[in-house]
């Protein structure tokens, strides 16, 4: 079984073949992290860059670890401090990258569409690591895996994810990947805060936090992405807070033992309190976890495919 493209681009065009190749794959790279020496050779030999024009901790440390524990060369290239500050275009300092035999080169860029147009430019395979508010799907990959693990199964689940859906690229991606897989998707956020067509992903839109949750398997909370909002959608964070935080009395609404799922980072207070974030149900810190086994999957999978003929 190989994955069907050279690149991975978003959850949106990929099957669900290939949905289950990865995360049948994490779960093996999972066992391996237990073990006490965390080490293989799958991408000696290779070279991985992560380029990161956002900020990012989480993806840009598991991919780097993750390139390490498979045993690649890797290096980091940040906007600031590359050529980029003297005036470098994103074509050319992709391409500059791609002529040092470059394998696996894995991108953040605040436009979304931006790692699609590099990949059909380059020989190296493009990772998007978060693409705009288009899509994160290996950040979907983590948290699919994550349901996988704890749930058993994606058919029927019934998935609330609540926040800042018109900003957030987690939700696009979980939304075509669960739904590929056989899970529903419900979303909940301020009416100023969703896209039009949002409902083309695959999430059924609900007026109410608690509407959202009723029933749920799987409860997640989006990060509120004030760097992205250019004007005021809701009147304070508080009352954005109020209404639209995974609390307590929208968890009541959920299954008992609904998962508590956060891609980080999370302003706590704001998205959820911290009793939610530190609860037995909170699932977080496995997330981040299960983050550097997936992404160990991806990086295995698009270099076997690159070593077939
Ligand atoms: N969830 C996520 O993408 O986190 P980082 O921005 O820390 O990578």
């Amino acid at each position: 079984m190989r994955l069907a493209a050279k690149d991975l681009l978003g959850l949106q065009d990929i099957g669900a073949e290939d949905l289950t190749l990865i995360l049948e794959t994490a779960g093996s790279m999972k066992r391996l992290l237990s073990s006490p020496s965390k080490k293989t050779t799958h991408l000696q030999g290779k070279f991985v860059i992560t380029l990161f024009y956002e900020n990012s901790t989480r993806t840009r440390l598991s991919f780097e670890m993750a390139s390490k524990f498979m045993g690649a060369a890797s290096a980091n290239i940040a906007a600031a401090g590359s050529s980029v500050g003297k005036g470098e275009t994103l074509i050319d300092t992709a391409r500059t990258i791609d002529s040092m035999a470059t394998d696996i080169l894995i991108m953040r860029h605040g436009q979304s569409g931006a790692p699609h147009m590099i990949a059909s430019m380059v020989e190296a395979s493009v990772v998007n690591a978060g693409d705009g508010m288009n899509e994160h799907p290996t950040q979907a990959l983590l948290d699919m895996y994550t349901m996988l693990e704890k749930k058993g199964g994606f058919n029927g689940l019934e998935v609330a994810i609540i926040g800042d859906l018109a900003h957030s690229r987690v939700l696009r991606s979980n939304a075509y990947g669960l739904t590929k897989m056989g899970a529903y998707v419900r979303a909940a956020g301020p009416a100023t805060l969703i896209p039009p067509g949002i409902e083309k992903t695959g999430v059924r839109l609900c007026g109410s936090v608690q509407e959202a949750c009723d029933g749920a398997d799987v409860v997640m909370a989006l990060r509120l992405q004030l760097e992205r909002q250019k004007s005021e959608f809701f009147p304070s964070i508080a009352e954005y807070a109020s209404f639209y935080a995974v609390d307590e009395k929208a968890l009541a609404c959920a299954k008992p033992d609904a998962l508590i799922m956060h891609p980080g980072p999370c302003n706590h207070g704001v998205e959820m309190p911290t009793t939610v974030y530190e609860s037995d149900r909170s699932v977080i810190r496995e997330q981040v976890t299960n983050g550097v086994a997936v992404r160990m999957a991806v990086m295995y999978l698009l270099v076997a495919r690159r070593n077939e003929p």
